[in-house]
């Protein structure tokens, strides 16, 4: 009965003596160091090499640092039959909460124009309306999408979903499936994306969707980068169907210091942390599931990995 860690994230260090206070009969052991593979039951990692989790014959449950699973279900040797839980954990939730309305909030309250303003030394009375008339959009109504829908409807924004099923959800109009999209995206002024990277959702930010946005929309995507279709943004901003986009995820990351993006006058960039996954709240679920694991029982949040999310 031990656990392996992998915590390849610079957030991520240090959590062994986390989780040693919070299940102290519990062995860790360093991916550097497994020792004898057989005795590993549980591994919680960010993005191990492809095939690694296979060498580990007895592992019961994988654990993701993050909520995105996307990065381990690339590896095309994933043990068959280990259940990957991944990361729901309440500070990750409310940290995304707080980054997707401070950036629906500047949109709304048209920031970048007021800051060129300042910079030009204009007086302009640039007048927003309140948050009932204006229209945001979540694509991806999970975990992280409905939080953010339950502060942003506390703020009154006129609020519509799109998901995979359907939803039902105070204050907020629910889209689903594919037919859904088009009339989603034609009443949204500011776009959230949260959704998970799959087959299905890869590449959907792109130049025919950005089309079917009411000119001027704003993007914010903390979703994935694969989600991007990278010049498809940029030519977007640039013709003014997008006004602005606030972008903290990447196709390559760390972005490389000559992408335009940097220097973009309609771009806000965040270098992937609009909620980051926190220790002791993340060790908790974690420990709650393997000894969930350990009585018998299914873990919570698990992957559907023909879904991929
Ligand atoms: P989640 O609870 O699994 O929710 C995913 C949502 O996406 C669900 O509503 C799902 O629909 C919807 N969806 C999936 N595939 C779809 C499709 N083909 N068409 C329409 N809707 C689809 O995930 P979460 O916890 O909210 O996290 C979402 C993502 O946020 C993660 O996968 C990760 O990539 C990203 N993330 C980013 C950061 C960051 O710092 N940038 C931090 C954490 C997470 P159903 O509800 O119908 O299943
Ligand atoms: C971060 O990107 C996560 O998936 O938790």
């Amino acid at each position: 009965m031990t656990l392996i860690m992998k915590p390849d994230l610079e957030h991520a260090r240090g959590w062994s003596d986390v989780f040693t206070d919070a299940m102290p009969e519990m062995p860790v052991r360093d991916w550097s160091a497994p020792g004898d593979k057989a005795d590993i039951e549980f591994a919680f990692v960010w993005a191990p090499e492809p095939g690694a989790l296979r060498e580990f014959p007895n592992l019961k449950c994988i654990f993701s640092i993050g909520a995105g699973v996307d990065h381990l279900l690339k590896d095309p040797d994933l043990p068959d039959g280990v259940p990957i839980v991944r990361m729901v954990e309440p500070e990750l939730t409310q940290g995304m909460s707080e980054y997707v309305t401070m950036h629906v909030l500047r949109y709304h309250r048209e920031v970048p124009a007021l800051e060129q303003q300042q910079r030009d030394k204009v007086w302009h009375e640039l007048i927003a309306p309140t948050a009932p008339s204006r229209k945001v959009g979540i694509l991806g109504f999970g975990v992280l999408g409905q939080d953010c829908a339950r502060v942003l409807h506390a703020l009154k924004f006129d609020l519509a979903s799109w998901s995979r099923t359907p939803k039902q959800v105070d204050g907020v109009q629910s889209f689903h499936g594919a037919d859904g999209l088009d009339p989603f995206l034609a009443r949204t002024e500011i776009l959230v994306c949260l959704l998970p990277l799959t087959a299905e959702t890869e590449g959907i930010l792109n130049r025919d969707l950005f089309a079917k946005l009411p000119r001027g929309a704003a993007l914010i995507n903390a979703g994935r980068g694969g989600h991007q279709v990278e010049a498809d943004i940029l030519e977007a901003l640039d013709n003014g169907q997008l006004s602005g986009a606030t972008l903290d995820v990447f196709r390559t990351e760390p972005l490389p210091t000559d992408s335009p993006f940097w220097t973009h006058p309609k771009v806000t960039l965040t270098p992937h942390i609009a909620s980051v996954t926190q220790q002791v709240s993340a060790i908790e679920q974690v420990v709650a599931n393997i000894r969930r694991v350990q009585s018998g029982e299914a873990p919570l949040n698990t992957v559907d990995r023909k879904l991929g999310y």
